[in-house]
C-alpha cells in the first residue's frame, strides 16, 4: 500500500474544503477529491448565492434573527452569530481571491432577496451561477499554493484511529490503488448526502460518505433527521435532478398543478415564496396523487430568461425545453442535509484529530432548517475557522502508523436503497415506513462483509438519519412525520446520536413487531 503523509489531510474539495486549505498557511494540505477539481462537488452547483449583510441598512444581527427564526427553535445561536457577523469579511476574502460578484452600474455589489430574509444581502454571480464562480475562483488560487497537493479522482472511505486520535485515512486513487494517508489533522469536507435519495440535487458523490467514516470512529452526529427538499427540481428524468433556483419564484415564477391552476396561495399566504418544506410538500402530495406540477415563468421572466438564468436555462434547453414560452415540470428533491458531524465553533468533531467543515459538519447554525444561501456562507465561514484552529494548534507532525482498513466487498445496492429512503424518509415521513426501511437496512447490513466501503457507509449513514427520524415524535422544520403533524414545544431539543447508540436503539426492536404496532397506531396524514 502506498504511503503519503501530510500535516493536514482535508477529504472533500467543495468550498468548505477549499477555503480551509488556502487558509493553512504554511502547512502541508493534501485534499482528496472524489472527482476532478471543480466538478462532484455541490458547492459548484449552487445556483442560489451567499448571503451576508453587506447592505448599509442592514445589520449582522438581522441577519441572525432570520436565520434563527427559520432554524425553528433548534439553531445554535452561538454558531449562528459566527456566520452572520465574520460574513462580510469572509467575502472580502473571496473577492481578494479573485471571485467576481454581480455588481450594479455604480460598481457596487448586488444585493438580492430571498425568502425569509429581511433585508437585500444576497450575493450573486453571474445570475444563478454563483457556485460555479465560486469554485473558479478557489481552484485557481489552490493552483498558485504549491503546498496544496489536489489528489483527484480519489475515493477516502475509512479513517485511521489509534489510541483514540485520528491519525489519517485510507483511499482508493484514481486507478483503484490502495492508498494510506497519514496526517497531524484531519478536515472533514465531503458535503451533503442528498446522493442517498432517489430524488435529489446533489452530486451522486455526496452520499454522506465522510459522515459514516467519522460515526464508524466514534464521532458523534447531530440533527441527522433534518433533511431539507427542494421544491422545484427539474423533472424530466435526468439524475442527479436539475435545479430551478427558487429566485424563479422570487421573480414571480408560480407552481400550477395538471390543470394550470395556481395552488400556492391557497396553502400559505406568500404563496410560492412560503417556507421551502411547505412548498415542498405542497407539490409531493400533489405528485403522489399522480398529478404532475409545473414552474410556470413566462410572464414573470419570459424572454429574458437566459439572460437572468443561464443555468437554468441551459438545464431546460438540454431538455427540450423552452421556459420562455412553457412551464417547467418538477419535482421536490433532496437538497440540503442540516446535520452532520457535531461540531464546536472551531469545527473540532468529539474525535481528537478530527475537524468537519460545510455540509458534512452540523454546527447548529441551520437548527431544523436553512435560510436560503446560508450554506455556502456557513462553508466559508466555519473553512477559515478551522484552519486557524489547526494553525493553533500546530498539529504539524503526521504520526507514523500501520493500521489495515476493515472495509472489503463488491456488492452494491445503492439504487434499492435511493429508493428506499426517498419513500420512506423523504419529504413526509410515518413511524410505519420508517421501520420498514431499517428493517431493510438491517436485513442488508447482516449480509455485511460482501459489500463495498462506499455501499457499507451508505448504509451507517441511512440508519442514523431514520432512527433520528423515528425519534423526532414531532414536525419540525425539514422533518415531517404524517403521524405526528404539529411541532411539539417540549421537543425544541437537538439530536445528538454516535453509531453505538444507534445500533443499540436498533437492537432493542423487534422491527417485525414495531411495524404492525405502528400501522395501527398511524394517525391519518394531515
Ligand atoms: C436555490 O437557488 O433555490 C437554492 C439556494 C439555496 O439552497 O440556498
Amino acid at each position: 500500500m502506498e504511503q503519503i503523509s501530510t500535516d493536514v489531510l482535508i477529504i472533500g474539495a467543495g468550498a468548505a474544503g477549499l477555503v480551509c486549505a488556502l487558509e493553512l498557511e504554511g502547512l502541508d494540505v493534501c485534499v482528496v477529491a472524489k472527482a476532478p477539481l471543480g466538478e462532484g462537488s455541490s458547492s459548484a452547483w449552487a445556483q442560489g448565492g451567499i448571503a451576508a449583510a453587506m447592505g448599509e441598512d442592514d445589520h449582522p444581527e438581522h441577519h441572525l434573527k432570520d436565520t434563527l427564526d427559520v432554524g425553528v427553535e433548534l439553531s445554535c445561536k452561538d454558531a449562528a452569530r459566527v456566520i452572520t457577523h465574520e460574513g462580510p469579511e469572509l467575502i472580502e476574502a473571496l473577492i481578494q481571491w479573485g471571485m467576481n460578484f454581480d455588481r450594479c452600474d455604480v460598481g457596487k455589489l448586488r444585493l438580492g432577496r430571498e425568502a425569509a430574509h429581511s433585508f437585500r444581502r444576497i450575493l450573486h454571480a453571474n445570475g444563478d451561477s454563483t457556485g460555479k464562480e465560486l469554485m473558479r475562483a478557489l481552484g485557481q488560487a489552490l493552483m498558485r499554493t504549491p503546498q496544496i497537493n489536489v489528489l483527484e479522482n480519489c475515493h477516502a472511505y475509512e479513517l485511521i484511529v489509534e489510541n483514540a486520535r485520528v491519525k489519517g485515512a485510507f483511499a482508493k486513487d484514481a486507478l483503484g490503488n490502495d492508498l494510506q494517508i497519514t496526517a497531524g489533522a484531519v478536515v472533514m469536507a465531503t458535503g451533503g448526502v442528498g446522493g442517498l435519495f432517489g430524488y435529489t440535487t446533489n452530486p451522486q458523490t455526496a452520499c454522506g460518505e465522510g459522515l459514516a467514516m467519522a460515526a464508524r470512529a466514534g464521532a458523534r452526529l447531530a440533527d441527522m433527521e433534518f433533511v431539507q427538499f427542494h421544491p422545484t427540481a427539474i423533472d424530466v428524468g435526468i439524475k442527479p435532478m436539475p435545479l430551478a433556483t427558487e429566485a424563479l419564484r422570487g421573480e414571480g415564477a408560480e407552481l400550477l398543478d395538471s390543470r394550470g391552476v395556481r395552488f400556492m396561495p391557497a396553502i400559505h399566504d406568500d404563496a410560492e415564496l412560503a417556507p421551502r418544506d411547505v412548498v415542498a410538500r405542497a407539490i409531493w402530495r400533489r405528485t403522489k396523487a399522480g398529478e404532475k406540477v409545473y414552474l410556470d415563468a413566462t410572464k414573470a421572466v419570459g424572454a429574458a430568461f437566459p439572460d437572468r438564468f443561464p443555468t437554468v436555462w441551459g438545464y431546460c434547453r438540454n431538455s427540450g425545453l423552452d421556459p420562455r414560452e412553457e412551464a417547467i415540470p418538477v419535482t421536490p428533491a433532496a437538497h440540503y442535509h442540516m446535520g452532520g458531524i457535531d461540531v464546536d465553533l472551531d469545527g473540532r468533531s468529539s474525535l481528537f484529530g478530527l475537524w468537519a467543515v460545510g455540509e458534512a459538519a452540523c454546527t447548529g447554525v441551520h437548527g431544523a432548517n436553512r435560510l436560503a444561501s446560508n450554506s455556502l456562507l456557513e462553508a466559508i465561514v466555519f473553512g477559515r475557522r478551522v484552519a486557524k484552529d489547526i494553525l493553533m494548534k500546530n498539529y504539524k507532525d503526521p504520526i507514523y502508523t500501520d493500521p489495515q482498513p476493515t472495509s472489503s466487498g463488491t456488492r452494491d445496492l445503492s439504487q434499492p436503497l435511493a429508493d428506499l429512503l426517498y419513500k420512506a424518509c423523504g419529504v413526509e415521513r410515518s413511524e410505519s415506513g420508517l421501520y420498514e426501511a431499517l428493517a431493510q437496512i438491517v436485513d442488508w447490513q447482516d449480509q455485511k462483509g460482501s459489500f463495498t466501503p462506499s455501499f457499507a457507509n451508505k448504509l451507517i449513514v441511512a440508519k442514523m438519519i431514520i432512527v433520528s427520524a423515528l425519534e423526532r415524535r414531532e414536525s419540525r422544520g425539514g422533518h415531517f412525520r404524517n403521524d405526528y403533524p404539529q411541532t411539539d414545544p417540549k421537543q425544541a431539543r437537538r439530536h445528538k446520536i454516535t453509531l453505538r447508540e444507534t445500533d443499540a436503539f436498533i437492537r432493542g426492536l423487534n422491527l417485525g413487531t414495531d411495524i404492525q404496532g405502528a400501522e395501527k397506531s398511524c394517525q391519518k396524514p394531515a
